[in-house]
């Protein structure tokens, strides 16, 4: 057993090290200043409870973007000299997101140790390679991330920190291979244990899903099936999952194998950047020859989030919330006993509460960013929740999850076509025309506007809350701007009082609302690393069946032009067209 000593390193605090929205995200070249990582990672154990560092269990893995090894080595002799008992590290260094929040929840280790808490090494949908992003956020016992008491607290510490503790006669341990390798410290033995990434995390999804039902699916001639990875982590999943278990093709699956530069790609699973699947599906100008399959999704680089397609017919991210859980109970056999609550960031449309309300479940409008749910779920209050940022998931875990919403979705296909002996398939499309015929449609859309000035941002945010102080200025100026949209009948900036803790989070968006029930939100990114991300979120509610088939962006234009005109959007950021629509 390889012998170690602890070495105390001096160092000097960096200013910019304020964790935002998922962890602390920063380009490549950033992190890899000296002592960059070692006083972020020095600064949470600090932040933590002595007990859940002193001879704990940690999860230390990511979506193998550029830098992860380099950042678990790193990573794996400090919790030596810190006094963390065992690391566990999946294989390659690859966990998806949503698999380490089921790791930390569910994993045994082979000593019957539990681990407590986890380094996720990922900037999810952003690209990697070294001059892009790199991230490090920190996950609880629960299996979700850090609390913003936890995360104000790493911040604070990184502003005064002076030293950190690394045991650099550890060699960098291999852990390509499925191995424990035991090290002695001074305050005994440490363990790096490296075990398969995709097992555990396949137990849990066999566990809330009916497998044989979807695996009949995937035989059915009618139906065909397309899963595009984004050379994230997903693709350490999808061969196992899809292929072993519910015996998809191999050539149903794109860009499955993980790559540190996700093949130069943006991993984010939209219709802007999964250009490959959004051509297969045929929803792009130069789409794929030949029928396109009935259903297609892609995942991020991390794999927590998820993007749903039928045959030429996309799912909005808040639409497929509302749809799993109208169907939940009768699709997924982990929510056969029922519903404990629904819960949709505040950005999400309302397609989710009109689903709560017909079913009478409890609701719950959270600020954007997943933590909020967790609390809601340890407490007993939620089973499915969801983000219009293309996020869904569930209380089987801490973490969106993109995996398990493909298979919420190809349970509920299968469900629809279980007495359908008929020769058309019920389609992804039938069963969300379905729904809106009826709860309704809430046409959605949203724009972002990257790497704007900051400034400029703080300008315009400002200029939009100031406007909030006379709603019948307000309302003078929609009305110039347009006379056929509805009347704003409140205006305020989204504050949220935890049900659970008490804790009350201030500023989490601008929003305006509309009498017709339509909104307006604008807010400022907290996930970029670059200048400023302003994202402006527009919903009309339509629940006149006969008018749910419009095309979306048309149906939205009037309060599009509203939304920009009287932000003064071109005037502020010079932009005169966003980034990315979804
Ligand atoms: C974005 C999404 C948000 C999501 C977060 C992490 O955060 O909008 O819903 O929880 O990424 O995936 P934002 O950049 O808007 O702060
Ligand atoms: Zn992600």
């Amino acid at each position: 057993m390889v012998a170690f000593k602890v070495t105390t390193v001096k160092s000097t605090p960096f200013d910019d090290q304020k964790p935002g929205t998922s962890g602390l995200r920063k380009k490549v070249k950033v992190f890899k200043q000296p002592h960059y990582l070692h006083n972020f990672v020095q600064a949470t154990f600090s932040a933590l409870s002595a007990e859940k560092v002193k001879g704990a269990t940690l999860v230390v893995s990511g979506d193998g973007r550029y830098f992860s090894e380099e950042a678990i080595q790193i990573i794996i002799k400090m919790s030596a000299a810190n006094g963390v008992r065992r690391v566990w590290v999946g294989q390659n260094g690859l966990l998806s997101t949503p698999a380490v929040s089921a790791v930390i929840r569910e994993r045994t280790g082979h000593d019957g140790s539990k681990a407590t808490g986890s380094f996720i090494l990922t900037a999810s949908h952003n690209p990697g390679g070294p001059t892009e992003d790199f991230g490090i956020k920190y996950n609880m016992e629960n299996g979700g991330p850090a609390p913003e008491s936890v995360t104000d607290k790493i911040f604070e510490n990184t502003k005064t920190i002076q030293e950190y503790l690394i045991a650099e006669d550890i060699p960098d341990v291999d852990i390509s291979t499925v191995a424990v390798t035991s090290f002695s410290g001074p305050e005994g033995q440490f363990d790096v244990d490296v075990f398969d990434s995709a097992t555990d995390y396949l137990k849990l999804m066999k566990s809330i899903f009916d497998f044989q039902s979807i695996k009949q699916l995937l035989a059915n001639p009618k139906f065909s099936f397309c899963y595009d990875a984004l050379h994230g982590v997903g693709g350490a999943y999808a061969t196992r999952i899809f292929v072993e278990e519910l015996g998809a093709k191999e050539s149903s699956l794109l860009n499955c194998v993980p790559k540190e530069d996700f093949g130069g790609g943006h991993p984010d699973p939209n219709l802007t950047y999964a250009k490959e699947l959004v051509a297969r599906m045929g929803l792009s100008k130069t789409s794929s020859p030949g029928e396109p399959p009935e259903f297609g999704a892609a995942s991020d680089g991390d794999a927590d989030r998820n993007m749903i397609l039928g045959k030429r017919f996309f799912v909005t991210p808040s639409d497929s919330v509302a749809i799993i859980a109208a169907n939940a109970v009768q699709a997924i056999p982990y929510f056969s006993g029922g519903l404990k609550g629904v819960a949709r960031s505040m950005p999400t449309s309302a397609a989710l509460d009109v689903v709560a309300n017909h079913l009478n479940l409890k609701f719950f409008e959270v600020p954007t960013g997943w933590k909020f749910f967790g609390n809601l779920m340890d407490a007993g209050l939620c089973s499915v929740c969801g983000e219009e940022s293309f996020g869904t998931g569930s209380d089987h875990i801490r973490e969106k999850d993109g995996i398990w919403a493909v298979l919420a979705w190809l349970s509920i296909i299968a469900y629809k076509n279980k007495d359908n002996s008929g020769d058309k398939l019920v389609t992804v499309e039938d069963i969300v025309v379905d729904h809106w015929a009826k709860f309704g449609r809430h046409y959605y859309t949203r724009y972002d506007y990257e790497n704007v000035d900051a400034g400029a941002a703080k300008e315009l945010m400002a200029h939009l809350v100031k406007l909030q102080s006379s709603l019948d200025e307000v309302n003078n100026i929609v009305k110039g701007i347009r006379s056929d949209v509805s009347k704003v009948v409140n205006a305020d900036e989204f504050e949220y009082k935890d049900p659970v803790d008490g804790s009350i989070s201030k500023h989490q968006g601008i929003r305006y609302l509309f009498e017709d029930g339509s909104r307006l939100v604008f807010r400022l990114s907290g996930t970029g690393s670059e200048g400023a991300t302003i994202r402006l979120y527009i919903e009309q509610y339509e629940k006149d069946a006969s008018k749910t088939g419009r095309d979306s962006q048309d149906a939205l234009a009037p309060l599009v032009e509203v939304a920009l005109k009287f932000s003064k959007m071109q005037e502020f950021t010079g932009r005169n067209a966003p980034t990315v629509i979804t």
